[in-house]
């Protein structure tokens, strides 16, 4: 019997998760969650049923009915994938229990002491399950192909709040302390499961929107925020009517490991993006399109991760252009095109993991995320989308949605629809070679604006020696600046790295996206000054894009590779399995 995705033990034929009803308990002092979980599946079982796990402690399964039979199970021993929990006798049941409690590493969750919060005095949790960290939490089967709905009640100490990707539904005081209970009606993938508990306060933003956050963040994020209902309003009139009820937005601690996560009803998001000038809304506005690129139609297995994230980067450029203007969406894309190139450098152009459609049996899908299905992704989409034109493209995009709404899709599926629906872009564009093709195709859509030539003629003088260029930068906002950093050499002389801070105060700035560039030029450099500002950030910044490019900087640079190993031998702890294992791996080398 074939096993649809590579990383998860699901077999369709022995059954499929259709329901599940948790009840846990959060235990801040062992770092732990110990409850049950109750499984309704899609069809009587066959005679044994394998479920994912990893760090799960299983204390017993047993059948629903009246019996509460035991049933027999054994975890077998650990992979990259976890361990394989099998449970026997099975034959015929529609549902089962199991108790268990995760590890207090589990590799899902973030356990933060209250120094690592902005309140610094109540600890908090926090999960981040995609790709295949679910598993860490509770038994599944943790591919995208797999849908359920569920309940879940999560009793926590008094006086903490929990919230997750699901309908609240309130709570309720115990003698143990608070019941928090939530309800998630839509179908969703185990990767989009997602809770936080600790202190946390809660303000409207929008007709749909409330942004979650501690209070000593609230207000900040409120304002930065504020441009949610147009977001919403841009993305309706593209992708057709949002169908999750609520877009609420959840800052997390500092640590949080990405920029945004896209947890259906509340949308995770790093502090870092309260720049204090609205400047990196992009993100919001990218999780906000996952909505439908990704959580109603997904991606069948990490294989086809270009399917959630190209479709998402391409929406979310043309939502800015139609919030900030085309000239804006055609910066963004020049930068990703930054990144892609520098994701294609790493890997080396002809890996095969520089394909859109991945091979990635025996790899951990973690280990090789990167731009490239974001930015190739985007790229071939906006190559087709040139090639039928906007309108035609479109109205691909609402049939698109529609047809395969609440699936998970395969490449080859989606390619299959594109033939039937735009057999004239497989005339026009080389789908092969953008799909199963190494490194970049030889015809890469191309993106101007002033916005951009402005910088690319700075670029210039700076590179023939002029260094009186305040007046020109004047007017540069976030993204241009992002551009022009991108565009100079890792390696600079120290005067330069100084005038660069004295031009856009780098030092000192609110923003990563800015003081992280800089930082990195600095620490290849050898730049003593900005080291105290690189401990700074290290110690308290848990964002992956943030953190591997500085810590390669600084290990790939003689003068500071052993400063490296002693920051992260000192602050590992606080980041986020995804991140202290995308560190080590850059450590290693
Ligand atoms: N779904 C991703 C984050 C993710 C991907 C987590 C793969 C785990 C595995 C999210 O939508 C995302 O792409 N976030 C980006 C921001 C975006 C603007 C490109 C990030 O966090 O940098
Ligand atoms: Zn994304």
């Amino acid at each position: 019997m074939t096993r649809p995705d590579p990383h998860s033990c699901w077999i369709p034929q022995n059954g499929t998760i259709k329901h599940i009803h948790f009840h846990l308990t959060a235990d801040f002092k062992r770092q732990i969650f110990s409850g049950y979980a109750i499984y309704d599946f899609d069809k009587p079982l066959s005679d044994t049923l394998s479920l994912d796990t990893r760090k799960l402690n299983i204390e017993s399964v047993a059948s629903t009915d009246s019996h509460e039979k035991k049933l027999e199970w054994k975890l077998a021993d650990e992979t990259f994938l976890g361990q394989t929990l099998t449970i026997s006798g099975v034959k015929g049941l529609r549902a089962l229990a199991i108790h268990f409690s995760t590890s207090p590493d589990s590799d899902a969750l973030q356990w933060l002491g209250p120094e690592q919060t902005a309140g610094k005095k109540h600890p908090f949790v926090l999960s981040q399950c995609q790709a295949i960290l679910a598993r860490s939490i509770f038994p599944c089967q943790d591919s995208p192909g797999v849908r359920f709905t569920y309940d879940a009640e999560f009793a926590v100490p008094t006086g903490f709040k929990a919230v997750m990707a699901a309908k609240s539904l309130g709570s309720e005081e115990t003698k143990q302390g608070t019941l928090w209970r939530f309800h998630m009606k839509h179908a969703i993938p185990s990767y989009l499961f997602a809770l936080a508990i600790g202190n946390i306060a809660a303000e409207q933003i929008g007709k749909k929107s409330w942004i979650y956050a501690e209070p000593e963040v609230l207000k900040d994020a409120a304002w930065e925020f504020a441009g949610v209902d147009s977001m919403l309003e841009r993305a309706e009139a593209m992708f057709g009517e949002y169908i999750w009820d609520r877009f609420d937005l959840l800052v997390m601690p500092p640590s949080f490991p990405f920029g945004g996560m896209e947890n259906p009803t509340l949308t995770f998001l790093t502090p870092t993006l309260i720049a204090g000038d609205r400047s990196l809304v992009n993100v919001v506005v990218h999780e906000l399109a996952h909505s439908w690129t990704g959580n109603l139609v997904t991606n069948a297995t990490w294989e086809d991760f270009w399917l959630n994230e190209g479709w998402t980067v391409w929406a979310e450029r043309r939502i800015l252009e139609r919030i900030e203007g085309e000239e804006s969406a055609h910066l963004h894309a020049v930068n990703g095109r930054h990144a892609l190139d520098e994701a294609i450098a790493d890997f080396g152009k002809d890996s095969p993991l520089t394909r859109l459609k991945t091979d990635l049996k025996g790899h951990d899908p973690d280990d090789v995320y990167s731009q490239i299905p974001y930015e190739k992704g985007y790229l071939f989409l906006v190559a087709i989308e040139r090639a039928v034109g906007r309108e035609k493209f479109g109205g691909f995009l609402k049939k698109y949605i529609d047809r395969y709404k609440f699936q998970s899709l395969t490449t080859d599926g989606f390619l299959r629809f594109l033939k039937k629906e735009l057999p004239e872009a497989y005339d026009k564009v080389d789908v092969e070679t953008w799909v199963y093709g190494n490194g970049m195709p030889a015809d890469v859509p191309a993106f101007q604006s002033k916005l951009i030539d402005d910088v690319m003629d700075v670029v210039r003088k700076w590179k023939a020696g002029q260094r009186d260029i305040q007046r020109a930068v004047k007017s540069w906002d976030v993204t241009q600046k992002r551009l022009f950093l991108s565009e100079l050499p890792l390696k600079l002389s120290h005067e330069d790295i100084s005038t660069l801070d004295k031009l856009f105060n780098l030092a000192d700035s609110r923003n990563s996206e800015l003081k992280v560039p800089w930082l990195c030029k600095a620490a290849a450099s050898s730049y003593e000054p900005a080291y105290e500002k690189i401990r700074e950030l290290l110690g308290e910044v848990g964002r992956g894009k943030f953190l591997k490019p500085l810590y390669k900087a600084l290990h790939e640079n003689p003068d500071t590779k052993k400063l490296a190993a002693d920051i992260f031998g000192e602050v590992k702890d606080r980041y986020h399995h995804l991140s202290r294992v995308a560190i080590e791996r850059i450590l290693e080398e």
